[in-house]
């Protein structure tokens, strides 16, 4: 059981949460899909600390909570909260426990989500550290898996953009190393995935690692695609030089199978071409979508309400 546990890695999450997660999201899917009004949240309240930037993460926390019928506080930018005074945030941390009982996190220095639980009792749920890990983006990533092609085992898996500082594929080839796939990570060489992610699965998985997509698709049944997180270069010129080093167009979705499909933990800039948005092979608003019940689950089983 997960409950009043802090999820900070997905490492965080056996095996056997991740299926009771799933079973309680599909319960969650089912009542929004019936419109049916929840209240098992009623008097809980989630606390929303956003100290980067976030459209989807933080607006389907709060949707989750709020469609469970709990309450939501909270801040999505430092310059409205007593972090531009200097607050610290283990303080900041203390004053949310103070007001909530769960607290979800979002910050740009890796490890901040982990320091947070040290301060705090509440079940701290980390909404991205920096280029560390997006454990609940993992989650939503399987579930759209398991929903759009039926099944978690045996995938020949591509991950392509920037593995180096994309948190969301830190997570989420952790949680592969767990199911029997073969992976394949395409960037260009100065965006290769971290040697510590890298050592921590490479036992366990099929990997290669290379820059050429097209080596690859024709075999792939999930395509999964990043932005080059520009916030995290050092040098802007550095991340000039790799603009547009992978852009899906319709060329290449035409090389994939017919069954495959094409996710993007969004936001997007110029890496899937908006031709693509109408085919088939494409998941990423419906995988943005599953987000509202895979929190409404998480929520449920770290507070430890009805399912
Ligand atoms: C991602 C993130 O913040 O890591 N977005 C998200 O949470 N859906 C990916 C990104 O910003 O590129």
């Amino acid at each position: 059981m997960i409950k009043n546990r802090s999820i900070t890695s997905i490492d965080d999450v056996s095996e056997d949460e991740m299926i009771e997660i799933f079973d309680v999201t599909e319960r969650m899917l089912s009542a929004l899909e019936s419109q049916k009004r929840l209240t098992s949240m009623s008097g809980k309240i989630m606390a929303t600390l956003f100290f980067e930037p976030s459209t989807r993460t933080r607006l389907s926390f709060e949707s989750a909570m709020n469609r469970l019928g709990g309450n939501v506080i909270g801040f999505s930018d430092v310059k409205s909260s007593s972090v531009s005074k200097g607050e610290t945030l283990a303080d900041t941390v203390r004053m949310a426990e103070s007001y909530s009982d769960i607290i979800v996190i979002r910050h740009p220095l890796e490890g901040a989500a982990r320091l947070a639980s040290k301060f705090t009792a509440r079940p701290i749920v980390n909404a991205g550290d920096g280029s560390g890990q997006h454990p609940t983006q993992t989650l939503l990533d399987l579930f759209t898996i398991k929903k759009e092609i039926g099944r978690l085992e045996s995938l020949d898996i591509t991950l392509v953009g920037d593995l180096k500082y994309g948190r969301t594929v830190h997570s989420l080839l952790l949680a592969l190393a767990r199911l029997d796939a073969t992976v394949h990570l395409v960037s260009p060489p100065s965006l290769r995935i971290p040697h510590h992610v890298i050592s921590a699965v490479k036992d366990k998985i099929d990997i290669t690692e290379l820059d050429d997509l097209s080596k690859v698709i024709h075999d792939t049944d999930v395509l999964y695609v990043t932005r080059i997180q520009k916030e995290r270069f050092p040098d802007t010129e550095e991340y000039q030089k790799l603009i547009g080093s992978y852009s899906i167009d319709s060329s290449i979705v035409s090389m994939m199978k017919k069954d495959s499909i094409i996710m993007h933990p969004l936001p997007r800039v110029d890496e899937i071409r908006p031709e693509v948005d109408t085919l088939p092979q494409a998941k990423y608003f419906r995988q943005a979508f599953y987000g509202v019940p895979v929190r409404m689950a998480l929520i449920t089983l770290l507070l430890g309400g009805d399912q």
